[in-house]
């Protein structure tokens, strides 16, 4: 059933009061495409969980939330299992199943919040770990033909926070299936994120199991990033930003603190968040909103502020940490 003029503050973590002129829900294909026959005329957003989403005006199209369930092992060779999730499903409570049955792959992925079908949209990523490295394939439903297409790895040209879902195919596919490949044999853990491994030192565990690494990755996310239910936001709101080589030698003598990674071509990957608390903006509250106290990468709504709020002190943040260092901090999060 299709309603009107429908406030789609529950239905952004950020918590923006935005409304949609239509309103709708789908949970199976057969479903989707009947809505969408029926409805060609209007502009389309779908949301899973609506934590990567800003949202600057009220929508004048439909909005539909994917609510495809269902967890099938499609495969199983001894040594890896596919596993195929319905696009509605929760991607926390996807990782926490496949804990319970010992799949190996996901568990730094935990407590990331939102659906399954939009990790593929942006390459989820956290802690080492991103979709791309277990994933499968997605099955897709192309909105202008109504046909369902299947994606490959490569199809989808899976980068940092970066798939065709988000670029090239932007508004063409509404995701409906993602199998991944998750490892069966002894877990192969990935502890090399830093954090993690001291988190698991904190915790006195030597030979963590796939839970230990998901239990390690909760306790350090739940300390410094703000639980969505209690502070409205939508994660980190910047990429860390790749720089050249001649640009990070530049920098290196002036800020020889600077927190840096190796990336492609020689560039540097620098933490947003480290150039956006030297400009002084960490913690920053402007009213109702602001810039998170223990991460400088979340813009955070305490209460009632406005998408163009939040948007323009982004605006504000890129400006002052263009000014300083010269890198241009590209927003991560979806503009509506
Ligand atoms: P939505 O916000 O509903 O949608 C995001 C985009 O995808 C929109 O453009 C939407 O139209 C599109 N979309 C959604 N579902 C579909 C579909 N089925 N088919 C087609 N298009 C679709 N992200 C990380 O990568 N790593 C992190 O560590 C991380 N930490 C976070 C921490 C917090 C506290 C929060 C609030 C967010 C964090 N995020 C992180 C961002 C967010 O959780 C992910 O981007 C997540 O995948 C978004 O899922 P969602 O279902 O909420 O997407
Ligand atoms: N840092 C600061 N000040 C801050 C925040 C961070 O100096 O306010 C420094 C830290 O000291 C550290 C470095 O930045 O040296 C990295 O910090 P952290 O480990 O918290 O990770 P991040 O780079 O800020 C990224 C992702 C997160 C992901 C974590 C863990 C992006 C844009 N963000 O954050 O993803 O959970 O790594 O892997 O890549 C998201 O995408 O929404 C998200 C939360």
């Amino acid at each position: 059933m299709i309603q009107e003029n429908i406030s789609l503050k529950p239905f952004n973590t950020f918590g923006i009061e935005a409304s949609t002129r239509y309103f709708g829900r789908f949970s199976s294909v057969e479903e989707l495409n009947q809505i969408l026959t029926s409805n060609k005329d209007k502009e389309l957003l779908i949301l899973g969980g609506g934590s990567n989403i800003l949202l600057t005006k009220n929508f004048d199209g439909l909005t539909l939330i994917n609510e495809i369930k269902g967890f099938e092992i499609t495969k199983n060779d001894g040594t890896d299992v596919i596993v195929k999730s319905g696009a509605g499903e929760v991607w926390h409570e996807f990782v926490l199943k496949c804990i319970e049955n010992n799949f190996s792959g996901v568990e730094n992925l935990s407590l990331i919040p939102g659906s399954v079908g939009a990790s593929p949209m942006q390459n989820i990523g956290a802690y080492g770990v991103e979709i791309k490295d277990v994933f499968e394939s997605v099955e897709a439903y192309h909105i202008p033909t109504g046909e369902l297409h299947t994606f490959s790895k490569e199809e989808c040209e899976f980068g940092y926070r970066e798939s065709v879902f988000k670029r090239k195919y932007k508004g063409q596919y509404v995701i409906i299936y993602v199998s991944y490949k998750l490892s069966l044999s002894a877990p192969k853990v990935n502890t090399s994120y830093g954090a993690i491994e001291s988190e698991l030192k904190e915790m006195n565990i030597s030979t963590p199991s796939i839970k230990d690494v998901s239990q390690a990755v909760i306790n350090i996310r739940s300390s410094k990033l703000p639980n969505p239910k209690e502070i409205g936001n939508a994660g980190s709101f910047f990429k860390n930003p790749v720089i050249s080589k001649e640009l990070f030698d530049k920098l290196i003598v002036e800020f020889p603190t600077i927190p840096n990674y190796p990336a492609e071509n020689d560039g540097k990957k620098i933490a947003a968040g480290w150039l956006i608390e030297q400009c002084g903006w960490k913690g920053k509250t402007l009213g109702h909103y602001g810039v998170h106290k223990l991460q400088a990468l979340v813009l955070v709504n305490y209460k009632g502020a406005t998408g163009t709020e939040i948007y323009d002190l982004s605006s504000s943040i890129i400006k002052d940490v263009e000014d300083k260092f010269g890198i241009t901090l590209e927003r991560e999060v979806n503009i509506l």
